[in-house]
This record gives C-alpha cells, structure tokens and sequence, in this order.
C-alpha cells in the first residue's frame, strides 16, 4: 500500500507576524483585517501555507507569545470572525492557514497560572513547575532566553517556579496528563474550525530533566545583562531542552492532526540538524524550520557547511527560512542595501531548490533588510528590559505596502515605527508590475519552481564542487548554483542545460557551460541524457 501524497509536499510558506502585516481599523496594530485584505498578495506570490503568529487574548509581555486563553481569538486582532473570514478566504484561494502554538508556557494571567498561584492545592498548580528552595537561591543555574535565571521566586507558596522566558511566561510541566488533555482538547478546537495546522512555539523545549541538574558553566562570560540572548546561546543546554520523551507528545499530537489533515510544523531551535531530525521521523511531526539557514552569513563555505548536512536530516520535511521575527533580516546579514537584497535573492534561489518548504518572512519579497529604529522606541524586551541590549525589534518593524505617510500598514500610529531607512521604492506597490524588482523576480522564482515537477518529486540533492565561492547542487534535472561574492565564474554543467531561472541579467548557459556573475544564482535544466 502506498500512502498518499502529503497536500504540504512541494508548498510554499509564508510568515504573517500579524502585529506588523496589515492594520486594518487603524490602531496601529496589524489585525486579521488586514491579513483577509493582502491574501491577494500571497495568492499572487505563490504561497501555499500561511503561518500567522499569535492572535489569542495576551497581556503582551512577549507579543503574544504570553497567551491567557488558547481558544479565543483577542479583540485587538478582530475576534473569532475575522480569523473565520481569513480561513474562508485562504481556503477560497487555495491556501492554508497555520496557527502559532504556544504549549511550552502560558501567560501568568491565563486562569491556569492564577489558580496555580492563588490556590496551590488545585490541580492547576501542577500544570507549572514548582521547585522548593530558598528566596535567596534558585534550585539551579538554568537561565532564561531573555535574561537572568529560568526561576521566579512566588512568596505567598515560598516557592521558585520555572519560565525559559519572561517571569510573565510560566513554563508548563508537560510531565502531568493534564496538560496533555488540555492540548488535545486545543488542538482539537481549532481544527474543528478550519485551521489547517501549527506552528509549534519553542517545540524543543517542553520537557526538562527529571532531576533538575545544572547545565555545564558556560566557558566563558558574555554579560547576561548586556546581551541576554547572545548570553543564553553560549550554553550548553545540556538539562533544559531536547529531553527523551518530547518528540512522543507530537506522535500524540499527530493521531489528532491526522484526523483532520493537519500539519505541524516545529521551531526546533538546535543548531545540529541531526537532532531536529528526530522531530520529523515518522508519525512526529510533519515538518521542522531549519534555523542554519537563517543564520548563515554570505560565505559559500559557511552555507555549505549549514546547508548539506541538514538536507541530509531533513529528508524533505525541513522548512527553509532565511529572516523570521526573531533573527536579523537576510539582507542585513549579507551586507545590507541593494547588494544585501540582491543576495538575499540569491539565497532564496537556492533554499527554494531544496527538497522540503522554501519559508519567506514578510518583507523578504521586498528584499527588506532590518529597519534602523530609535532606542527610545524599542519594544521587544529583551531591549527594553535589559538598557537597549540586541533585540528583535529591527525585523519586526511594519510591513510596507503602498508610498506615503503609513506605507499603506496603518492610517494610524503604527505600534513599532518603520525605520529611517524605509523607502517608498520598497513597497509592494512600488515594485508590482516593475520588471526586476525584487517582488517580480520572487514572484517569478515561485513561478518556475511551480512547473519544476522533475525537480520537486526528486527527494535526494547531490551537492556539486564547481569552484570555493559557488555553493552548487544538483536535484532532478536541475542544477542550481549560485555565486557567493566571489568573481564572475564559469563552470561546466553535468550536460547542455537550458537557463530556466536568473536572479539577474548576465548569467547564462553556452552548451554545457555556465556563465555565473557574482552575487547571481540560477537554475539551469539539464537537457535529457
Ligand atoms: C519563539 C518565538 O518565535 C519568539 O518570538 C518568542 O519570544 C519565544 N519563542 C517565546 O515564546
């Protein structure tokens, strides 16, 4: 028996962080208004999956990430209705919709963490993690991803309680079957309405040692207050993430989602591709975000380095991102300007090769790079709470649509401001219809890569050595190379190939010879042997 063909095998993904997409009744805050009016937009690009981050009730300490109730959707976004109007109209235009999940921890005001707090003899107070101990000493040496230690001392218990977050984000102990049951129940809500999947937030992360044991002493000292998440990385998170036992919650999750065709996609946030790959074995999740993508600088050997082995892991089912909400833009990580957004391109070019799901982030078909915002308007806390330390605030600055006073995101106040470097040639309007613009030329990638059917049903990359500077791969009958910042170059194709897709004028295919200009990327396919 053959199983069926996966609907999300050969999609394309696209990230809505939905504070910053498209505001709709003018507050300043993007809402699902908003997205329901720019679905047009995506449809256009080619997209298959949208991804919309949190739109349930939040106090907001972390944008959203902090949820109070998990089956409802906030006021602020346009309520149940709007998100029902969304999923109409995605399913109208063939698209997907996937939610944001946010299972490793809830807000301190959802009524499970009061009830935890206000009552430690109800059941609530073991959906958290409670550790005894002395006020003046944390039971270990875990520390947050935003700073300081994973521990919060709560007086009225004389208690510590675990958050991998803010203090405002309680982890929840995925070792009581009643946060199973209350997941199930979540999962169930929403696919019952029409949601077609998850994003699952920190999937890594859901369980921790047993024993609460130290993490190993970083070996050296970055200063936790002046760059938390830099502090946090240098760990080895040898006790407080990726624990036995956490990829068989998504085998639960996945008997649930398979009742309804859902898809779960994981932010497995660990840098080696083998241990993602776990995450997606069978009956696990459907897919994971590989985050050496997102990291790679322009360096042909760094993305080779990033790229191989986790095509590798992946078999098919990583998603490819080069920016998200949380990580610097790719145009800013390769230089910056017009040569970072022709080289994010590039990038593209080759991530959308891959077996598995080319991801973009909002703006990346605009070739954004970060935005410059003033210190004093910072919003992430990571910044706020730590004198300006690196935040994420520069790739979450507003969506631009049209020239003029609110780039077409807000006839209001946007919440974040745009940046001093935004400019009206960057939006979408600017650049539709205009022959080279970043837009067009995306929109043309997804295009070709739409009739690549030889390539796309090919689940192995054999990884090509033409020259140090060109990162080269072969899938199908399609070779793709693109030239990482090196001189222009010519190479020898496997066999007379037709130039199928450019990033730029200039390249080109003579026989089996490839022309390849800097900073360019192509595909070229090779003509039947
Ligand atoms: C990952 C999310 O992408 C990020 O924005 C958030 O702050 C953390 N998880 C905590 O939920």
């Amino acid at each position: 028996m053959t199983t069926p063909t996966p609907w999300w095998r050969g999609a394309v993904g696209y990230q809505v962080y939905l504070r910053s997409f498209a505001d709709a009744d003018g507050d300043g805050i993007g809402d699902l208004v908003g997205v329901r009016q720019r679905l047009p937009h995506l449809a256009e690009l080619g997209v298959d999956i949208v991804w919309i981050t949190p739109c349930y009730p939040s106090p907001g300490a972390d944008h959203g990430y902090d949820v109070s109730d998990y089956t409802d959707v906030a006021l602020v976004f346009g309520g149940m209705a709007a998100l029902d109007a969304v999923l109409a109209d995605a399913h109208a235009a063939g698209m997907r919709v996937v939610l944001d999940l946010v299972p490793n921890h809830s807000s301190n005001r959802h009524p499970w963490f009061q009830r935890a707090v206000h009552d430690p003899t109800s059941p609530e107070r073991d959906y958290y993690v409670w550790r005894h101990g002395s006020s003046d000493h944390p039971p270990n040496n875990w520390r947050s991803n935003f700073g300081g230690p994973a521990w919060t001392w709560e007086p009225s218990s004389e208690q510590w309680y675990l958050h991998r977050f803010l203090p405002e984000q309680p982890d929840l102990n995925w070792r009581n079957p009643a946060v199973h049951a209350e997941f199930d129940r979540i999962l169930r809500f929403w696919f019952e309405r029409g949601v077609d999947g998850f994003r699952i937030d920190v999937a890594h992360g859901l369980l921790v040692d047993e024993q609460f044991r130290d993490n190993p002493v970083a070996p050296m000292e970055v200063d936790d207050d002046v760059d938390p998440r830099g502090a946090f990385s240098i760990i080895e998170h040898v006790h407080d993430q990726d624990q036995p036992g956490v990829v068989d919650i998504y085998r639960e999750w996945r008997r649930v989602a398979a009742d309804h065709g859902a898809f779960l996609i994981g932010e497995v946030y660990l840098d080696d591709p083998a241990k993602v790959g776990r995450y997606v074995e069978d009956d696990a999740l459907d897919a994971a975000f590989c985050f050496p993508a997102l990291h790679t600088g322009w360096d042909a050997a760094a993305m080779r380095r990033a790229l191989a082995p986790s095509v590798a892991a992946g078999r098919g089912r990583f998603a490819w991102p080069m920016s998200s909400h949380d990580d610097p833009r790719a145009g800013t990580r390769f230089g910056g300007g017009a040569r970072g957004a022709e080289r994010q391109l590039a990038y593209f070019t080759l991530l959308a090769a891959l077996p598995g799901i080319p991801f973009l982030y909002q703006g990346d078909e605009l070739g954004l790079e970060n935005a410059v915002l003033p210190a004093d308007q910072l919003a992430d806390p990571v910044s706020v709470r730590h004198h300006g330390a690196p935040g994420r605030d520069g790739s979450r600055a507003p969506m631009l649509w049209e020239p003029g006073p609110g780039f077409g995101f807000t006839t209001g106040e946007p919440w974040l401001p745009f940046g001093s470097n935004r400019r009206p040639e960057h939006t979408v309007a600017a650049q539709t219809g205009v022959e080279g613009s970043i837009l067009e030329r995306t929109r043309r990638l997804l295009a070709t890569r739409r009739e690549a059917t030889a390539m796309l049903a090919a689940d192995d990359v054999e990884w090509l050595e033409v020259a140090p500077h060109v990162v080269g791969l072969r899938r199908g009958d399609m070779v793709v190379a693109v030239n990482v910042g090196g001189p222009d170059a010519d190479l020898d194709l496997p066999r007379a190939a037709e130039l199928v897709y450019t990033t730029r004028p200039g390249a080109s295919v003579s026989g089996a010879r490839l022309r390849l200009p800097t900073d360019v990327a192509v595909w070229c396919r090779l003509a039947q042997a």
